[in-house]
């Protein structure tokens, strides 16, 4: 597994812990890489034959294929030790996570409280996390992303990066979050002379992204906001511990409390297909009233659209929406962001909605951008 960078705030596994996390990350591979390719050539030469000659017809909509695949064990084997896998990743790393429980609120206490630190910990009592985030354990992360267990937890921060870096098959995790670096390079190419003096990232988890741009704009105040206490107190202090000076916020990427005008770089990495349709459209709005003239906002995202898809297609990749807890991914797969953007009120010839070229091997990750006339 590769971490490029290691810090105060991360869960540190026994060796037993270690070595079943390492197992989980090969039982994913096998289950997402390996088998799951193998379901269109199941589905052309077995099912559908199979299927049309019960029925008269083959299967053409999205519940018939669902119905076909669904009474198949072969499937109904692969989508059970898919979701077994996904279950035990989150498993295997909650025992680190939750044996290191005091150690990790000590130090995040220590960061947050020390007279050294860069950025800041800006939480609520009066908020409430929505009930997109609260109503279900997205993806299956133990708790959900709006865990709080008390005595200044830090748990669900550090389950989403120890759990992110199993997730993502041990890559793409640390200092240079490959997110980010997509979308800084995207904006040195496309807006060369931006010179942000303020930043917000919206949706900032445990602050992976966040933190490369408080790199990469050293002269900038870098702002992130996140609707829960603990991914927020985890983000803050992995931030101190890797000397960067961002200021975290509890607050809705829908309405957030900062002034008009008050950013000229807005980001959001990963967050839009785990927000609600409703959501997601005021998060544009906001960020329309968020940014100074001449501003630009990057809302980067998995490159997964169903536009122009086969019914096959969609129904394979709707496997998350049913068994992983992501209840807002084909909500963000159905979205068509450019008008949503001119709705928002971004002027049409201001928009760019698109693919990020895919480097290093990573995914091409998907954009939706806007910025402000000067
Ligand atoms: C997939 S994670 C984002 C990953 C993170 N940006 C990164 O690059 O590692 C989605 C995050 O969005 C947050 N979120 C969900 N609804 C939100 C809202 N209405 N306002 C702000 N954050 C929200 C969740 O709490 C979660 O931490």
């Amino acid at each position: 597994m590769v971490r490029s960078v290691q810090h105060e705030m991360l869960p540190r596994p026994t060796a037993d812990e270690a070595s079943r996390q390492q197992f989980i990350v090969a039982f994913k591979q096998a289950m997402n890489r390996g088998l799951r390719s193998t379901q269109g050539r199941l589905f052309e030469a077995v099912i559908a034959p199979g299927y049309e000659q019960r029925t008269g017809h083959a299967p053409r909509t999205r519940d018939e294929i669902r119905d076909a695949m669904g009474a198949d064990p072969a499937y109904r084997g692969w989508s059970s030790l898919a979701r077994a896998a996904q279950e035990q990743m989150w498993i295997s790393v909650g025992d680190s996570v939750f044996r290191e429980r005091e150690r990790l609120a000590d130090t995040a206490k220590r960061l947050s409280a020390s007279s050294a630190r860069r950025g800041s910990l800006n939480l609520d009592p009066q908020f409430v996390p929505p009930r997109g985030v609260t109503a279900v354990d997205i993806h299956l992360q133990t708790g959900g992303y709006a865990m709080d267990l008390g005595g200044g937890d830090c748990s669900a921060g550090a389950l989403y990066e120890a759990g992110g870096n199993l997730y993502a098959f041990g890559q793409g995790i640390g200092r240079t979050d490959s997110k980010a670096a997509h979308v800084q390079r995207f904006i040195a190419a496309r807006f060369p002379g931006l010179k942000p003096r303020r930043i917000l990232d919206m949706g900032c988890s445990a602050g992976s992204s966040s933190v490369p741009y408080a790199l990469a704009f050293p002269d900038a105040e870098v702002h992130a906001i996140d609707v829960g206490s603990g991914m927020l107190r985890y983000a803050h202090a992995r931030a101190e511990s890797l000397g960067a000076a961002v200021h975290f916020h509890q607050m809705d990427c829908a309405a957030t409390g900062f002034p008009d005008g008050f950013f000229d770089l807005i980001v959001s990495h990963n967050m839009m297909h785990e927000i609600s349709g409703a959501t997601r459209r005021g998060m544009l709005r906001e960020s329309r009233r968020l940014l100074t003239p001449g501003g630009v906002c990057v809302h980067q995202d998995v490159p997964l659209r169903f536009n122009g898809l086969s019914e096959f297609q969609k129904f394979e990749l709707s496997w998350d929406t049913l068994n992983n807890n992501e209840p807002y991914w084909e909500v963000y797969a159905n979205a068509d962001l450019e008008p949503e953007l001119r709705e928002a009120g971004f002027d049409a010839d201001r928009i760019h909605v698109g693919s990020l070229p895919a480097a290093h091997g990573s995914l091409p990750w998907f954009v939706a951008c806007a910025w402000r006339a000067e």
